[in-house]
């Protein structure tokens, strides 16, 4: 039977994951489809019986399944684990199910391949306190990257995810912007300035330190109001594709074992939402 790959979620019909591992299969001479599968929540069990008895290979989990899919797992990693949320799923020879995470370690392949190894001393600032802020978080920090400063409009949630990651601080957004300048990594895990979802900015950065890594993993528009200010007061900024190639190269891997082309898609799919 030919291989196949999927990605659940709700909606999914906007998702770039389809354009891109096909593509990815298609240079790799794989002969295998990737289909993106539309799951309500109601119907997720459903669902993932379904792609085991239809003979899926393994999928790629979006929002809103990241964590309700962990029960109905045999065994997830270590960054699943710390997340509570699984984005990639590999079904074993004999059948069980595994889950992964490669959002975090995604997004530490994508600030290396951009800014180099040359930033570990650096002070970083995460604004927002999801699972986007968590996962980057546990990923930098196993990574050997130097001390992480939350701020979050609520400022309760940076303080609970705060407490999670050892020897990690939080400031109000307030502090945070006056104390800009001192931190070299800023990363924006925010939903604000996604396209079609809210406007603005959840933190002005007028005072950022020229030079300093401004990074938005929104990566639809290219260019959110954050990036575009950091960028105008001197920053060297990144918006989110590179992450997103790098989550889905993992994916990929893990399902092939091949390490696709990461900047040619990086430039494929810019080129696809200029
Ligand atoms: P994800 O898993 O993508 O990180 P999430 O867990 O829903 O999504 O987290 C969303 C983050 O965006 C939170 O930090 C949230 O702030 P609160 O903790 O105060 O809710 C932040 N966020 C969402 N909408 C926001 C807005 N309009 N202004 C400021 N922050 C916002």
């Amino acid at each position: 039977m030919k291989k196949w790959f999927a990605v659940i979620g709700d909606p999914v019909a906007q998702s770039m994951s389809p354009g891109m591992h096909d593509y990815w299969l298609q240079e790799n001479g794989i002969d295998a489809a990737y289909l993106p599968i539309h799951a309500k929540s109601e119907n997720l069990q459903s669902v993932i019986t379904s792609l085991k008895l239809l003979g899926c290979s393994g999928w790629n989990v979006t929002v809103p399944h990241k964590s309700d899919i962990l029960p109905f797992l045999g065994s997830v990693d270590d960054a699943a684990a710390h997340m509570d949320a699984v984005n990639t799923v590999v079904i074993e020879e004999e059948g069980s199910l595994v889950g992964y995470n490669t959002d975090g370690i995604g997004f530490v392949r994508a600030l290396e391949e951009k800014y180099g190894k040359t930033r570990k001393e650096e002070e970083i600032l995460i604004i927002g306190a999801g699972g986007a802020a968590k996962g980057i978080a546990f990923a930098l920090r196993s990574a050997g990257y130097g001390p992480i400063t939350f701020t979050n409009r609520t400022m309760a949630n940076a303080e609970e995810l705060s407490e999670r990651l050892p020897n990690s601080t939080c400031l109000t957004i307030a502090e945070a912007e006056q104390q800009l300048s001192r931190f070299g990594i800023i990363i924006q895990t925010t939903s604000v300035g996604m396209a079609f979802s809210s406007e603005g900015m959840p933190l002005n950065p007028i005072n950022v330190s020229p030079g300093t890594a401004a990074i938005d993993i929104i990566y639809n528009p290219l260019e959110t109001e954050f990036l575009a200010t950091a960028r105008k007061k001197g920053a060297d900024p990144a918006n989110g594709i590179g992450m997103f190639v790098h989550q889905g190269a993992l994916s990929f891997e893990k399902w092939t074992g091949i390490r696709p082309d990461t900047v040619g898609m990086m430039e494929q799919l810019t080129q696809q939402l200029e």
